[in-house]
């Protein structure tokens, strides 16, 4: 499957669409939560995700200006310490949403009106699988302050509302067999992330079960996407 700017531009609004969409339901002052080690303030989250698409795609890539004057001490995460994140001036969640909303349009008029080189190929996939990730610290974010999955996500939403917060449960069964883990060299894809580049090897794995499943629909979606930029 060629990866042309309209399919980069469709990854980049469906990426979009779910990132706006997995914190809809949540009111303003619910997002206000108190310090966890484990996940980021979600308003902050939300304009660190813009902040890294404008970074790499309009200001590495095309050499834009930047948008928000103060984007980088607010949203690099190597800049800001995560206890840091907590206390620092955001704007609000509209105005961060607002962030979002102009970063995702410059970056969609920048695919129609250029097409795309190898170079905004590789930084468009690395935001949308940056996007993709956070998605899926979004719905642990959600789970580990004990609010619902989104109705959306559907059954799994369902599975999740019941289990709320503990182990999940029920085994995972993985058949026995030979595996092929890695990233094929031969062609080299467009994208791969830094722990699926070394040469593939076969893995032999016995039968097995776990006792917390991973969510599949949860996971899914990042594979699929992988599947799709991998030969
Ligand atoms: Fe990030």
């Amino acid at each position: 499957m060629a990866i042309d700017a309209a399919v980069l531009a469709s990854w980049v609004a469906d990426a979009r669409r779910r990132t706006i969409a997995l914190y809809k339901d949540v009111a303003d002052d619910q997002l206000v939560v108190p310090y966890m080690r484990i996940i980021n303030p979600p308003v902050w989250e939300l304009g660190h995700v813009a902040w890294f698409q404008e970074h790499w795609i309009l200001r590495h890539v095309l050499g834009r200006p930047p948008l928000h004057e103060r984007a980088d001490a607010l949203w690099d995460s190597a800049i800001i310490p995560h206890a840091e994140r907590w206390t620092a001036a955001l704007p609000s969640r509209a105005a961060t949403l607002e962030y979002l909303g102009l970063v995702g349009e410059r970056v969609l008029d920048a695919l129609a009106a250029r097409g795309v080189d190898a170079k905004l190929r590789y930084f468009t996939l690395l935001s949308i699988f940056h996007e993709d990730m956070h998605g899926e610290a979004f719905v642990y974010t959600r789970q580990t302050l004990g609010w619902p999955a989104p109705w959306w996500l559907g059954p799994m939403g369902e599975a999740a509302e019941r289990h709320a917060v503990g182990p999940w449960p029920g085994d995972v069964a993985i058949e026995s067999g030979v595996y092929r883990i890695g990233a094929e060299c031969d062609p080299a894809p467009d994208f791969v992330f830094d722990n699926e580049s070394a040469r593939p090897s076969d893995r032999r794995a016995a039968r097995s079960g776990a006792d917390r499943a991973v969510p599949g629909a949860r996971c899914a979606r990042r594979s699929a996407r992988v599947a799709r930029v991998l030969p």
